[in-house]
């Protein structure tokens, strides 16, 4: 700890409404220790009233609005970055009404939706969580994974990139990037994965069949940092649904056919509704999909 604390420096003071003060973290959600870039731990502390962050100085230029917008936390590790947003935030108190971000580039029991797990290899993806507890500006809630999903995409920033419904996000038709939006009753987590050092191996059969991964490219702290800005950026301003529709209908690939899992039928995507449902082609006509297990 003491040859840690040595090489950290403080970097980058803001000018920002001043939240209460909460105590750094320094610590790992297991004791598995690791060594590399993302090894080290990060978040923001109140000095002299205003938002500082504590990081290596070679992080200095990503992290430079982040303790604006979030109060941010880079764990060494983390079994999932959802509980251990849960825990945080349950410690953290009621004042600090920022949205919670907990990432790290190594999650040791990572999951995805319908129960499935999600996999890194410890190497550099990422595993961001991020907690809203304060109420967030849209309704219906159903579209908030689809708002959450194109503000992944844009924070990326790659023009190859797409959504298939509701939130993943491919490039060359490959998944880089997931989304699982879990609730427990205090607050919505926003889960979201991105292989950018490697892209998993997935099954072609079975239950945790689904679409070959690929990865993007980028540092997993600066893209977890630019997700998590983007997000708590977000949540400062009113959103509409007429604007998650628009916004997200950008970025789908209308000529990508998808499989429906249970029955193995192939659709094509027609429209995105208002609800955050959406409407396919499939060989018995149209009809809509509901995201009812999102929320
Ligand atoms: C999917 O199946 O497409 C969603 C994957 C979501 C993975 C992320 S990684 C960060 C957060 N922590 C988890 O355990 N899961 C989500």
């Amino acid at each position: 700890m003491g040859v840690q604390l040595r090489s950290i420096v403080l970097v980058h003071r803001l000018r920002a409404p001043a939240p209460p003060p909460h105590r750094p973290l320094l610590g790992s959600e297991n004791s598995g220790a690791r060594t590399g870039i993302w090894a080290g731990e990060q978040s923001c502390m109140l000095r002299r009233g205003r938002w500082v962050q504590l990081a290596a100085l070679s992080q200095a230029r990503a992290m430079a609005r982040t303790c604006a917008h979030v109060d941010w936390r880079w764990l060494a590790s983390a079994p999932s970055t959802i509980d251990a947003a849960k825990r945080l935030l349950r410690d953290r108190g009621n004042e600090d009404t920022r949205p919670l971000a907990v990432a790290t580039a190594h999650q040791t029991a990572g999951r995805g939706t319908k129960g499935r797990a999600w996999h890194d290899d410890g190497q550099g993806n990422v595993a961001l969580t991020v907690a809203f507890s304060s109420p967030i500006p849209l309704t219906p809630l159903t579209l908030l994974p689809l708002r959450i999903g194109t503000l992944v995409v844009e924070a990326l920033g790659d023009a190859n990139l797409t959504l298939k419904w509701p939130n993943d996000v491919l490039l060359d038709k490959k998944k880089v990037a997931g989304v699982l939006v879990e609730s427990d009753g205090t607050a919505l987590y926003m889960g979201i994965g991105v292989n950018v050092a490697s892209a998993p191996t997935v099954p072609k059969t079975g239950p945790d069949r689904g679409r070959p991964a690929g990865n993007v490219a980028g540092d997993a702290v600066e893209i977890a940092q630019s997700i998590a800005d983007a997000l708590g950026a977000w949540t400062l301003q009113p959103d509409d649904a007429a604007a998650v529709v628009r916004d997200w209908s950008k970025h789908v690939d209308w000529n990508q056919t998808g499989e429906l899992r249970e029955t193995g039928e192939r659709v094509t995507p027609v429209k995105l509704l208002p609800d955050g449902r959406l409407r396919v082609q499939g060989a018995g006509g149209e009809r809509d999909l509901v995201a009812d297990y999102l929320l």
